[in-house]
């Protein structure tokens, strides 16, 4: 398997025209979690997502010849159109990491601007959605100046595997309805090293499917999904873990396929509460859930128990419940939501989203 690594793609800067490229990305929500990893950025177990769309970063990366001759990449970085130095020397460091693959990107003075439509670091999967588009933008930049991609597929694999090295989870985001990341026996294709599409293997129940975030709280978390990867390292339960994801996912792919509802929202409930119970007997332990998280859970479960209708619940590394459920209840589920949910939610806030068709360019 290549890593992409090619020193050929170098440019004749005084034929280069400035320019720019633009893709939106969408966040995604994981079913089955990437809870641990290894190597460079490589998964403990394969997981498996849908990839949501009115959450999403916009990233424009502009580009033009190098002016100076210093050695390192030249980067300017907005955010929501002000500058961001903490995020510029998290890009800059990401930028550098993958230079051997995009080597031209030391010929070039690089702008980026980026923007979200949902609070960041707040546990929405912001950096799934943020290192995907950047990764979709990078290629994209290949593609213009080196004429190397005409392939949708090798496209997107690339798009994939460099989004990857920026953020795990953002390999994911990639493709539209869902991704599977991780090898597994029974997809054939499947891969440590990129995320691979699911979408033929999803019945129209989920390829529809709603997730509407309840904000329990959009303040910034105190502990990075790195650090919390990193605690896996040495954690008591870090091998029944592995296996338990991994027969999560072998279940959940035939629901997905058959359409079963109930299955899925068994799986997606074990592995929500699995996460955060593998934070909470971490060594440091944390807890991101807050008290109006499990109140709502609490709630949901009492309502699916009365109505028998089947509204699910995920979460991501941070308190804000995702409300998984068909699009044919959604009148009744927002019903639900607006009476017993909202009121629970910091300034009675959440975010409608739904399964997408993945990231565009724009
Ligand atoms: O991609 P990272 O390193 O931010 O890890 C994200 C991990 C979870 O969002 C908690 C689970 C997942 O699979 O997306």
């Amino acid at each position: 398997m290549t890593d992409y690594k090619n020193p050929n793609l170098i440019l004749e800067t005084a034929k280069v025209e400035p320019g720019e490229i633009t893709w939106r990305s969408p966040a995604n929500l994981a079913i089955v979690k990437y809870w641990g990893k290894h190597g460079v950025q490589m998964p403990k177990n394969p997981s498996l997502s849908l990839t949501l769309s009115s959450s999403f970063t916009e990233t424009l990366l502009e580009y033009r010849p190098r002016e100076t001759s210093e050695s390192g990449i030249s980067l300017e970085f907005f955010f929501h159109q002000e500058s961001n130095e903490p995020f510029r020397e998290r890009l800059l460091k990401y930028l550098e990491s993958v230079a051997d693959i995009f080597p031209f990107l030391r010929q070039l003075d690089l702008t980026i601007y980026s923007g979200n439509s949902f609070p960041h670091s707040a546990g929405i999967a912001s950096s799934a959605s943020a290192m995907s588009a950047l990764a979709l933008c990078l290629t994209s930049l290949e593609h213009e100046l080196f004429e190397t991609l005409d392939d949708d597929a090798a496209f997107d694999q690339k798009a994939s595997y460099v989004a990857r090295l920026g953020s795990g989870s953002a390999c994911r985001s990639i493709f539209p309805k869902a991704a599977l990341w991780g090898e597994m026996g029974e997809v054939k294709g499947s891969s440590d090293l990129f995320a691979v599409p699911m979408a033929e293997h999803v019945h129209a129940v989920f390829a529809n499917m709603h997730d509407d975030i309840l904000l329990a709280s959009t303040s910034v978390k105190h502990i990075s999904s790195r650090a919390g990867h990193g605690l896996m390292e040495t954690h008591p339960f870090a091998e029944a873990r592995y296996a338990d994801a991994k027969r999560n996912l072998s279940r959940l792919i035939p629901a997905l396929r058959s359409g079963d509802l109930e299955e899925f929202g068994r799986i997606a409930e074990n592995e929500a509460l699995t996460l955060h119970g593998l934070m909470m007997s971490s060594n440091p332990s944390y807890v991101l859930l807050k008290p109006n998280t499990l109140e709502m859970i609490e709630r949901l479960r009492h309502y699916r128990q009365e109505t028998k209708h089947p509204v699910y619940f995920s979460l991501d590394a941070g308190p804000n419940l995702h409300l998984l459920y068909p699009a044919n209840i959604i009148h009744e589920v927002r019903g639900f939501i607006e009476d017993e949910l909202k009121p629970l939610c910091e300034d009675e806030s959440y975010l409608e989203d739904w399964a997408g068709d993945g990231p565009v360019q724009v």
